[in-house]
């Protein structure tokens, strides 16, 4: 069975049941986001006063623009481009409104490529620890001692390995693969959080961690941590990509978008805050430095819990975790492109999957061979294609579509939630997304913006 219909009379298939529905979308939005980016974020930008602002950000913006992405899709029940065209037609606008649709399908790819090296880094530092390569070794140096990862063509490797199961998933279909897989991986995948997090509560600093997670300090909000979170809250909810338009186009009509998208949002969220209380327990325990980065999960924790009973044990657990929050989120960010290209070609769902990820494979190994290109990649699709999409997104439910087409969709919706929602996705949804791509674009090419406001806020 194809994917989406590609001409007359073939139909979309639906999730089969609510359950495997909930799986793929949780399992796309939470990944190396909830577990690698988070803690980071929360460390550069002061614990609580990030953790505060970023869950004010998922309300009142991420939140109305999931369900809207949900509720595009699920109107025309098309391929992402085609649901948003036709949608647009409907309505007496111009068809290349679907551009919101290639933006997301691009958008997907160049994440995916960059995310993959991610992943494959991820696998080898699994494999490591099980191996007890990290036993007895400071923080500092786990990064240099790390032999499975040396070099370029160790990653090349375990990025191809990561990219060839990822497309044997999306190439068997929605219900022989991302639904077996996601429904099976899961439920593993939340078991595995709730025990690590309890052994690092446990044998780590938790107390100082929840200290330094929740105790409120709001003198400490800057302009610059309120950017960080919601570029944060629309990568880790899987936004501006296309992927909840791609969901919500599988999903029946019987099922209510603002009730699904409040237990993806809040799943995401609390394994965000899960992975915070995982890894800063540790982080505290041996006085490492909160802020220190990206690097603080790749060079410091291994060392750090092989220095913990049982710690390469719980080390390599921690980094088949972060492995299988990667691979659901990376199914649905192949699905995206590899529906699109079975739409316009007469290439069969395999054989789309399969020429997808390959394209997505060789900018990957690219990222990884030439310097800089990573972080350029990094740039474009987190802090250009993703609040660009959102921002679209947003205009076509607030603006483009008709106020009834989209409470057609939205019938679960009371009178004022639906209200309220249509004001959050006409005002200040599309005006705080397009903050965020204005100051993101001026912190790279420096055109004084946030110089400017950091001179007004004093
Ligand atoms: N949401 C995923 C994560 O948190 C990553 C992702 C980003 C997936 C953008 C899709 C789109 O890791």
């Amino acid at each position: 069975m194809a994917i989406t219909p590609s001409g007359e009379g073939a139909t979309t298939p639906q999730w089969t049941s609510r359950f495997a529905f909930l799986m793929a979308a949780i399992g796309s939005a939470v990944g190396l986001g909830n577990l690698w980016r988070f803690p980071f974020m929360t460390g550069q930008y002061g614990g609580s006063a990030f953790v505060i602002v970023y869950l004010i950000c998922v309300v009142l913006v991420a939140y109305p623009i999931m369900m809207s992405e949900l509720a595009l899709g699920r109107h025309k029940g098309l391929s992402a481009i085609e649901s948003i065209s036709e949608l647009a037609k409907d309505a007496g606008k111009s068809k290349n409104w679907g551009v919101v649709g290639i933006i997301g399908v691009i958008c997907s790819g160049l994440v995916l490529s960059t995310y993959s090296p991610v992943a494959g880094q991820v696998m080898a530092y699994a494999t490591m620890s099980y191996m007890g390569e990290f036993a007895g070794r400071a923080a500092s140096e786990a990064a240099t001692v790390a032999p499975l990862y040396n070099g370029a063509l160790p990653a090349i490797l375990w990025h191809t390995l990561f990219m060839v199961m990822t497309i044997a998933i999306v190439a068997q279909g929605l219900h022989g693969g991302i639904e077996r897989i996601v429904t099976i991986l899961m439920p593993i995948f939340f078991f595995l959080l709730a025990g690590v997090a309890i052994y690092a509560l446990v044998t780590g600093a938790g107390a100082k961690a929840v200290d330094y997670l929740f105790t409120p300090r709001f003198d400490e909000i800057t302009t610059s941590s309120v950017l960080a979170a919601l570029g944060q809250a629309f990568f880790s909810l899987s936004l501006g990509s296309a992927i909840m338009i791609t969901y919500g186009s599988f999903l029946s009509r019987e099922e209510s978008i603002p009730a699904n998208a409040a237990v993806i949002a809040g799943s995401d969220t609390l394994v965000a805050i899960i992975a915070g209380l995982m890894i800063f327990p540790v982080v505290f325990a041996f006085g490492l430095d909160p802020a220190a980065g990206m690097g603080l999960i790749f060079n410091a924790l291994p060392a750090v819990f092989s220095g913990m009973p049982a710690g390469s044990f719980i080390g390599g657990t921690f980094f088949v975790l972060a492995f299988v929050a990667a691979i659901t989120s990376a199914i649905s960010l192949l699905i995206v492109p590899a529906v699109a290209l079975e739409n316009y070609t007469s290439l069969s769902k395999t054989a789309s999957a399969i020429v997808v990820g390959i394209i997505v494979w060789a900018v990957g190994a690219l990222s990884i061979l030439v310097k800089d290109t990573g972080g350029w990649l990094d740039f474009f699709s987190g802090s250009v294609l993703l609040p660009l999409g959102g921002l679209l997104v947003a205009i076509l439910a607030g603006w483009v579509a008709p106020s009834a087409a989209m409470r057609a969709e939205l019938p679960h919706a009371s009178d004022r939630m639906f209200a309220f929602w249509r004001f959050v996705v006409r005002y200040p949804a599309p005006l705080a997304v397009g903050v965020i791509l204005i100051l993101g674009l001026d912190d790279k090419f420096g055109w004084g913006v946030n110089a400017w406001i950091n001179s007004l806020t004093g």
